[in-house]
């Protein structure tokens, strides 16, 4: 059995990851706001590293993958803090217990959304991990309304799946022999979507934008699933890629663009 962090593991994909990791008879250390092992705010720097070393300590110093669920979809500033920072920092914090792992792995949450609109200006200040500069442009963004405030989710989506894509091949990543990933969801029936499915205009807003001719909106354990195999011993070479587990959302919007 092998000992796994999951942030956001008390809803939606990161609970429907930690229940079937339980049932296979893994343990599972999950990180949330609430109804967790470790309950933590990952919107701020002392949340992340409290969390980070409260895990390590559970773990008994070992852990053998971690698996970043937990952002939001608000189209306010505070989603770089969570979606971009609670997840690179975090993952920064576990690195040393992660290398005491025989085989370990780690894989994030990104969207379809890192494909849409993004601000450049913020994708950037979050790559050059400047959180200050990237609240302030988050603030901007949100001031002028939620369809602006959005670039704030998409441009923390791009940024993650970039990072995980530069990290990847690096001495921390792959020099460790740790395979990192993104995988990217389509629409997926969570408390999250919940609100936009439930009247017959959000969900053709949602369905305009993530178009998914495959057996359309998902389970969380569709995405559960793959997280899983990604941070599994089986993955050996799969590193850096943002995976698009979107009932053919990525094929349908960006076709012949490989
Ligand atoms: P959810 O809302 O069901 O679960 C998210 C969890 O993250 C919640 O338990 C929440 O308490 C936790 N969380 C939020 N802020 C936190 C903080 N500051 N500190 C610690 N934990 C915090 O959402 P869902 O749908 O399971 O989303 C999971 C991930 O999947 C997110 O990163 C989201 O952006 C991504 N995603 C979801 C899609 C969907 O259609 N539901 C589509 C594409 C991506």
């Amino acid at each position: 059995t092998r000992t796994y962090v999951i942030t956001g593991s008390a809803s939606g994909i990161g609970a429907a990851t930690a229940r079937i990791l339980r049932e296979r008879g893994h343990q599972v250390i999950g990180i949330d706001l609430h109804d967790a092992e470790i309950d933590a705010d990952l919107s701020v720097a002392e949340g992340r590293r409290d969390a980070a070393q409260k895990a390590i300590e559970l773990a008994g110093g070992t852990i053998d993958a971690v698996i970043a669920c937990a952002g939001i979809s608000a189209p306010i500033a505070k989603t770089v803090s969570i979606n971009y920072f609670g997840v690179t920092e975090l993952l920064e914090h576990l690195l040393p217990a992660l290398r005491g792992s025989a085989a370990p792995r780690a894989a994030v949450v990104s969207s379809m959304a890192s494909l849409q609109p993004v601000s450049a200006e913020l994708v950037q200040a979050m790559l050059d991990g400047d959180e200050a500069a990237a609240l302030a442009i988050g603030e901007t963004l949100e001031q002028q309304g939620p369809r602006v405030g959005f670039l704030t989710y998409s441009s923390s989506k791009r940024a993650l799946s970039r990072w995980v894509r530069r990290q990847s091949i690096s001495e921390d990543w792959a020099g460790s022999g740790i395979p990192l990933n993104a995988v990217a969801p389509g629409t997926v029936v969570t408390p999250m979507t919940k609100g936009l499915l439930s009247t017959p205009q959000g969900r053709k807003m949602v369905d305009d934008a993530v178009p998914m001719p495959l057996n359309g909106h998902q389970d969380p354990e569709s995405i559960a699933t793959l997280l899983i195999w990604l941070t599994s011993e089986e993955n050996t070479h799969v590193a850096g890629q943002t995976i698009y587990d979107d009932g053919g959302a990525d094929a349908s919007l960006r076709g012949d663009d490989i």
